[in-house]
């Protein structure tokens, strides 16, 4: 049998991260979020003062930083330039910029590049939002989670603090278009992913219906 290697694609809100965690936990494999790399690579633009808006200066220092991110599901940290960032990564300012900072094709193809390095022999779940159609096309298993824009937005205004439904709606839908129609590897679902609609799910509920697909795809 060759090695597992589970595609977890969507949108933020989806339920992706949960997902993909209790997944790779039930099945004991890797657990890999390909999204805590480009949160850290944005972290440290910001950090260094790069103009964020300015393609060519992200690009330019695309290489700089040094990542390291552990693949347990259990204590998936990062790390940059041996700092751990698991939690700088994780706030409004990093989420505001990150979109940006993916869209250059420099730092897409350094981290395309050390993630197909990372999944190596695989076992492992990767969650992100082009895993099943750019970063590993042939995973056996390939999952698109979605969910109505409301529920994405009430799960993600759960998660942080000072914000509304309303208001991480309208976020989301921003980021949401910009992932999408940006010119270099957009949020696009694989053409055999199979689409997974969350919105009326629970977390168990998901990684039942994943854990089902793993099994019959293997
Ligand atoms: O899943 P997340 O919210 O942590 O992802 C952060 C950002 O990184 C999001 O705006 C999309 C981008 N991203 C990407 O372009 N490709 C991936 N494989 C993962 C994330």
């Amino acid at each position: 049998m060759t090695a597992l290697v589970v595609a977890m694609d969507g949108p933020s809100g989806s339920g992706k991260s949960s997902a993909s965690r209790g997944v790779a936990r039930a099945l004991g494999l890797r657990y890999l979020d390909t999204g805590a790399m480009y949160r850290a690579i944005t972290w440290w633009m910001l950090e260094h003062g790069v103009e964020i808006g300015d393609p060519a200066a992200v690009a330019a220092r695309a290489a700089e930083p040094v990542l390291t991110i552990a693949t347990d599901p259990d204590a998936p940290g990062v790390t940059v330039d041996g700092r751990e960032v698991s939690a700088e990564i994780r706030t409004h300012e990093v989420t505001s910029a990150v979109s940006a900072v993916s869209a250059v094709p420099e730092v897409r193809a350094r981290l395309v590049a050390e993630q197909r390095a990372l999944i190596g022999d695989g076992d492992i779940v990767v969650e992100g939002r082009d895993i099943g159609s750019v970063v590993a096309p042939g995973a056996p298993v390939k999952v698109y989670l979605t969910a109505s824009p409301e529920a994405r937005a009430r799960r993600r205004s759960a998660e942080l603090t000072g914000t509304t439904v309303e208001a991480q709606r309208l976020a989301m839908a921003r980021r949401d278009t910009f992932d999408s129609t940006r010119k270099a590897d957009p949020l696009v679902m694989a053409a055999d992913a199979v689409e997974l609609d969350t919105t009326e799910l629970n977390l168990d509920e998901v990684i039942s219906e994943v854990l089902r697909l793993v099994k019959e795809r293997t």
